[in-house]
C-alpha cells in the first residue's frame, strides 16, 4: 500500500483528532474517524475527499500552530487530495499533470487557441472575416465539429470513467446495481446541497476568513449549476440536430438557447466570486497546494461563458469565425484538461459522501476495513 510523507501526515493529524473528538459536530470527516482506530493510505484517501476545506477545524483547534502538535487538519487533507488526484488519474503516468497544473493548462490553452484560430483563418480565407447566414457553421460545417468534440469527448468519458471505478475500487464500494438506493440518493444529495459548506452549524464555512460565510457555498452554486446548463444546452442541441433535424441556430425561446444563457450567466458570477474569495483567503487552511490549478479550472470556466454568450451577440456579424475560435479553443482545452485538472473533485467527493452515507447507516467502516496495515 502507498505511504507517503502526505499519507503519513494525514493519519498523524487523524490520530491526535481521534482522542480529542471536539470537532465531531464540524462535518463528516470527524464522524468518519471516529469509526476507525487505524489510517491506512485507503482511508485517508477516503477522508481527504470528504473534507470540504471548510476551515472551521483549524481555526477552533487548541493544538494549531504555533502548539508544538503543528496540527492542520484542512491542510494536511487539501495536500493529500492533490496527491491522490494523480494516484487515481487514467492513464496513470498522467497523474503528473497534477503538479504544476495551472501552468501547463495556461500554455495548453494559448496553444489551442492559436492553433484552431490559425488553422480556420487558413482553411477559410476570406470567410474567416464575413457573416454567413447559417451563423458559425458557415465557418466550420457541423460534421467537422461534431468529429473533433465527439472522439476528444470520448477520450475524456473514458479517462474519467476509469479514474472513478480505480477510486471505487479502493473505496471498496459493492458494485453500483448492489447499492441501497437510499444511501445513494442520501451521498447525492450531500454532494449537490454542499451539505458540508455549511461549517455544522448552518452558518457558513470560515472561508475566505475565520468569519462564517456562505459565500463560497452560494458561488460554487453557481458555478455548477452553470455548468449543467451549459451541459444541458449543448446535449439539448445535439437532440434537436440529430433527433428532429432541427439544425442550429436556434431562436431565443429555444431549449439550447434559454439553457445556455441562463448557465452562461451563472458561469460568469460563480467563478468571479470564487476567485475574489481566493484572493481574500487565508492561506493557511489550503496548505501547500496548488492554487495555480484551482485558478486555472476558474478561469477557464469563466472564459467558456464569456466566449460562449459573446458568439451569440455576434453570430451575425463578421466577428463570428473569429469569436468561434476562441469559444472553440477554450472549451477544448477544457475537454482536454477535465480528467487532469480540479474538474475531477466532483466525482471523488461524490463517491466520498456516497461511502460516508453507507458507513454511517452500517455503522461501521467499509474503507481500509479488509486491510489493517499503517501508514
Ligand atoms: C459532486 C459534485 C461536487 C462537489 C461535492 C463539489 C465540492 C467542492 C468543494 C467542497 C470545493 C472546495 C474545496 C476544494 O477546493 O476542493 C469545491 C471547489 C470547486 N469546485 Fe466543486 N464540487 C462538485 C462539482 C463541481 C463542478 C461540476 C464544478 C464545475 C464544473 C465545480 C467547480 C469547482 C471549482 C471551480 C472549485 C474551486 C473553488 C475555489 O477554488 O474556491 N465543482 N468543490
Ligand atoms: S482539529 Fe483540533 S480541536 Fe478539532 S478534533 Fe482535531 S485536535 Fe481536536
Ligand atoms: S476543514 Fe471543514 S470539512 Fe475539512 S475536516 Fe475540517 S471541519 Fe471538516
Amino acid at each position: 500500500m502507498r505511504s507517503t510523507t502526505k499519507t503519513a501526515e494525514a493519519a498523524r493529524v487523524m490520530s491526535i483528532c481521534n482522542a480529542c473528538r471536539y470537532c465531531e459536530g464540524h462535518c463528516a470527516v470527524f464522524q468518519a474517524m471516529e469509526l476507525r482506530l487505524e489510517f491506512n493510505a485507503d482511508t485517508v484517501d477516503y477522508l481527504a475527499n470528504l473534507c470540504h476545506n471548510c476551515g472551521a477545524c483549524y481555526h477552533n483547534c487548541q493544538y494549531a500552530p504555533p502548539h508544538e502538535f503543528n496540527l492542520n487538519v484542512p491542510a494536511a487533507m487539501a495536500e493529500l487530495r492533490q496527491e491522490n488526484y494523480g494516484v487515481y488519474a487514467w492513464p496513470g503516468f498522467m497523474g503528473k499533470l497534477f503538479a504544476r497544473n495551472g501552468l501547463w493548462v495556461s500554455l495548453l490553452s494559448i496553444v489551442v487557441i492559436t492553433l484552431f484560430t490559425a488553422l480556420t483563418a487558413s482553411l477559410t480565407g476570406e470567410n474567416f472575416f464575413a457573416r454567413h447566414d447559417n451563423g458559425f457553421y458557415g465557418v466550420i460545417p457541423h460534421n467537422v465539429l461534431a468529429g473533433l468534440f465527439g472522439a476528444v469527448g470520448l477520450f475524456v468519458a473514458l479517462a474519467l470513467v476509469l479514474s472513478c471505478v480505480k477510486f471505487w475500487r479502493t473505496m471498496q464500494l459493492p458494485a453500483p446495481h448492489r447499492l441501497n438506493f437510499r444511501q445513494v440518493f442520501q451521498g447525492i444529495k450531500d454532494a449537490l446541497s454542499l451539505k458540508y459548506l455549511d461549517g455544522g452549524n448552518g452558518q457558513g464555512c470560515s472561508y475566505p476568513t475565520e468569519t462564517p460565510s456562505m459565500a463560497r457555498r452560494w458561488f460554487h452554486q453557481f458555478t455548477f449549476w452553470g455548468f449543467m446548463l451549459c451541459f444541458a444546452a449543448t446535449s439539448s442541441g445535439t437532440i434537436l440536430h440529430y433527433g428532429f433535424d432541427l439544425p442550429a441556430p436556434y431562436g431565443f425561446l429555444s431549449l439550447p438557447k434559454l439553457f445556455g444563457i441562463t448557465g452562461g450567466l451563472g458561469l460568469i458570477i460563480g467563478p468571479i466570486g470564487l476567485l475574489v474569495l481566493k484572493a481574500k483567503a487565508d492561506p493557511m487552511p489550503k496548505g501547500k497546494t496548488n492554487k495555480g490549478m484551482d485558478v486555472g479550472f476558474l478561469v477557464l470556466l469563466l472564459l467558456s461563458a464569456i466566449t460562449g454568450l459573446a458568439l451569440m451577440l455576434v453570430r451575425d456579424t463578421p466577428y463570428v469565425g473569429f469569436t468561434l475560435c476562441l469559444h472553440l479553443g477554450v472549451i477544448l482545452t477544457l475537454f482536454l484538461s477535465m480528467p487532469y485538472g480540479k474538474f475531477v473533485h466532483g466525482f471523488y467527493r461524490l463517491i466520498a459522501l456516497v461511502v460516508f452515507a453507507v458507513e454511517k447507516n452500517d455503522h461501521k467502516p467499509l474503507v481500509g476495513s479488509c486491510k489493517t496495515k499503517k501508514v
